[in-house]
């Protein structure tokens, strides 16, 4: 299957031609059930979807919303925490009285990832999944070595992604280990939206876009997806 590509200029032609399709998708289904990633990237997006809740032309009161992945051990939690991070961007669109929010809690209780897969099931799967992609390809939490076919699970997470990701922070304020819905109900999901910006993103892109054959790269498992959209700024392709 091709995947939709939707090269623009800059992350905030991003944000834009994000804002537009997601905006688009919820309008055709108001109760769809949707993965709101965190990072940098879709920042701009939550900005524009803001924007439109406030003015009345954005709605998510009959959607069920999941989060994708969350810090385990974060020293700092609930600071730096994803949960935080989409109430900063993103709350009055999801956290409020209507909108049905999923959102994961840290918890070294193995009960977590049957409860969060079940969640999943009884909202009839993922209609639209939005994902970043990281330096080594991961997507959510899923890093390289991560199998298409797991759900919910805990991680370790790499060095590189614990170096981009917490570039400031001393090694004893940094978490190890992560929560992440699995690549099974991503690869499942109805339709992928993702997000790619900056220089970093270049290589992994490379591999995704070209067909480069990586199975160690859980982002290479959804280049087949029915109905993947990547959108990408000039930097993230530069190497495509
Ligand atoms: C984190 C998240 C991913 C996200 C990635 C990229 O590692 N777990 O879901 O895709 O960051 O973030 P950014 O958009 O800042 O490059």
């Amino acid at each position: 299957m091709t995947i939709d590509l939707r090269p623009v200029p800059t992350l905030a032609g991003v944000a834009d031609v994000a804002a537009t399709y997601v905006r688009q998708v919820v309008a055709e289904q108001p109760d769809l059930s949707v993965i709101f990633p965190t990072g940098r990237t879709p920042i701009g997006l939550y900005q524009r979807l803001v924007a439109a809740h406030g003015a009345g032309d954005f709605d998510l009161s009959r959607a069920t919303v999941f989060m994708l992945d969350e810090y385990l051990n974060l020293p700092t939690y609930p600071v730096g925490s994803f949960h935080h991070f989409l109430i900063e961007h993103l709350g009055p669109v999801i956290d409020n009285s209507h909108t049905t929010w999923h959102t994961i809690s840290p918890s070294n209780d193995p009960a977590w990832s049957t409860a969060y897969d079940a969640l999943i099931d009884a909202a009839g799967g993922i209609d639209l999944a939005i994902v970043g992609i990281g330096q080594n390809g991961h997507i959510g939490f899923n890093e390289p070595g991560a199998h298409p076919s797991w759900r919910s699970h805990v991680v370790t997470l790499e060095a590189s992604t614990l170096d981009v990701n917490f570039p400031e922070t001393s090694p004893d304020q940094r978490p190890t280990t992560a929560l992440t819905m699995g690549m099974a109900d991503l690869i499942a999901a109805r339709r992928v939206l993702l997000l790619a910006s900056g220089a970093n993103k270049a290589a992994v892109l490379r591999t995704l876009l070209e067909g480069i054959d990586d199975p160690h790269i859980p982002a290479t498992f959804l280049r087949d997806h029915p109905n993947l959209t990547v959108i990408a700024d000039g930097a993230a392709l530069a190497s495509v």
